[in-house]
């Protein structure tokens, strides 16, 4: 099928990509000429694994093209998926300013049937409002636009096996012709027959995709409830977390227990910093305003917001407990992106976490193996390392804030040689607690006992 993508951030470039390993001929646009300029030179604007050799052969073989032109994207595609992004406001809405504007382009500029998909993420009723704009600014053509929902439930870090490998498919339509569209687009997806190159070219044939037809509405709440489904599950175990601290127990334990039980999952319950990123902190916000303005108690989610917020100084004031004195150290920190496996830094604990350290008078000096770029536009006076032994040397307190594996593999006995104190916050449980205290380490992490604590005093 014939289907242009419009936006090639995050989402836009790994569907287009995706979409493109799967047999259809797309074409990516973007209003920002730098990124096309960048994909056209065969590069990526991102970091995102598995990514550039599917980009690379799609553009090879022809199935896939970047243009900065939305007119010639709308022209070439029967099919327009519109996936620009949707930043919060200050107030907590989506900024939808963006997909308004696609949509009155793209009824401005069809000369023919278009079914216009969304998947950015959008607050429920959007897509009421993308078919009133599309009849609005198209009006008196003959041809018909058709609006469907299909949001994308990527992770960054693992985004092109999500894509082929989901574990549903949503689709909102409300019309059968969208539907049978939207079918042949993902049928490789729904047979899993394809030779799908996330791994070594054998695609394993688990179990098919649920693919699920609802109506739009329907379709733009699920992405946003299960969003905000995550973010509780994480504020729960993190909330535990700091209960399970103070009575000596181990949060690990405790939330694989609880995990054990299919009716709760094991999955999103590891506690730490907080979640980050461009998706979960927006989407909740996003969501809790859509209710207000309909008048529902969304409460449960502003607390699990709450929850999330206080990590950073929680995290901090475990810092202050085991240094005494702030100002005047040097510190060093490990990982910026907001989770492993991406170079992407929005909403990052990191970002809070510096700043606070910084407003304090400590030195910090900080390493990412993936976010260094970002981190110089977004913070150009940070002092950054060019590997974790640089980040260490001579600091008086090590912190991990991203679980990046290679950080579990550093060795650890060179790290404690090169630090004024040995002192490691690990803020995301990478490493273990008996390892770094046979080292020699001061080790704390988040949620469980240190290595040969006793049970607190009060208990024993
Ligand atoms: C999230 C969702 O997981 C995807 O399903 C969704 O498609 C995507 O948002 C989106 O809306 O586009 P992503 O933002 O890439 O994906 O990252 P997650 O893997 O969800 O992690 C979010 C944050 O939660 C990270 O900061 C991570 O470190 C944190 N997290 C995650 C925890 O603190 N604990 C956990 O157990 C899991």
């Amino acid at each position: 099928m014939r289907i242009s993508v419009i936006g090639a951030g995050y989402v836009g470039l790994v569907t287009g990509a995706c979409l493109a390993e799967l047999g259809h001929t797309v074409l990516c646009t973007d209003n920002d000429a730098t990124k096309i300029g960048i994909l056209e030179c065969g590069k990526l604007p991102i970091f995102e694994p598995g990514l550039e050799s599917i980009v690379a052969k799609n553009r090879k073989n022809g199935h896939l093209s970047f243009s900065a032109e939305l007119a010639k994207a709308v022209a070439g595609g029967d099919v327009i998926f519109i996936c620009v992004g949707t930043p919060p406001l200050p107030n907590g809405d989506a900024d939808l300013s963006s997909i308004d504007r696609v949509a009155q382009m793209i009824a401005a500029e069809s000369e023919s049937d278009k079914l216009v998909v969304e998947k950015s993420t959008v607050p429920a009723q959007t897509g009421q409002q993308l078919k009133r704009v599309l009849e609005i600014y198209g009006r008196g053509k003959t041809i018909r636009f058709r609006v469907a929902s299909n949001p994308e439930f990527l992770r960054e870090g693992t985004a092109v096996g999500d894509f082929l490998h989901p574990d549903r498919i949503v689709v909102g339509v409300d019309d059968e012709t969208a539907e049978k569209q939207l079918r042949k687009i993902y049928r490789p997806v729904l047979e899993q027959g394809f030779d799908c190159p996330v791994h070594n070219g054998s695609c394993p044939r688990g179990n098919p995709p649920a693919w699920l037809v609802t109506t739009i509405n329907s379709a733009e709440l699920i992405k946003h409830a299960s969003n905000s489904f995550l973010a509780i599950k994480i504020s729960y175990a993190n909330m535990v977390s700091d209960l399970a601290e103070k009575l000596g127990a181990n949060v690990e334990e405790v939330m694989h227990g609880v995990g054990l039980d299919p009716r709760i999952g094991a999955h999103f319950f590891k506690p730490g910093l907080g979640f980050g990123g461009f998706c979960l902190p927006k989407d909740l916000q996003a969501f809790v305003r859509l209710a207000e303005r309909h008048g529902v108690d969304f409460s449960m989610l502003r607390e699990a917001e709450r929850i999330n917020h206080h990590r950073v100084e929680g995290f901090v004031e475990k810092l202050r407990h085991s240094l005494w004195v702030l100002k005047g150290k040097k510190i060093g920190v490990l990982g910026l992106a907001f989770k492993a496996n991406t170079d992407d830094i929005r909403f990052a604990p990191s970002i809070e976490l510096i700043k606070q350290l910084q407003h304090e008078g400590v030195d910090v000096i900080a390493y990412d193996p993936q976010a260094m770029e970002k981190i110089h536009v977004r913070l150009p006076e940070l002092n950054c390392a060019l590997n974790a032994y640089e980040a260490a040397q001579g600091a008086d307190a090590l912190l991990i804030v991203t679980e990046w594996p290679e950080f579990q593999r550093l060795d650890w006995k060179r790290v404690h040689q090169g630090m004024a104190r040995p002192l490691v916050l690990d803020g995301r449980n990478l490493l273990s607690a008996e390892e770094m205290s046979a080292l020699g380490f001061e080790y704390e992490s988040i949620g469980r006992p240190r290595a040969g604590q006793a049970i607190p005093t009060a208990l024993a």
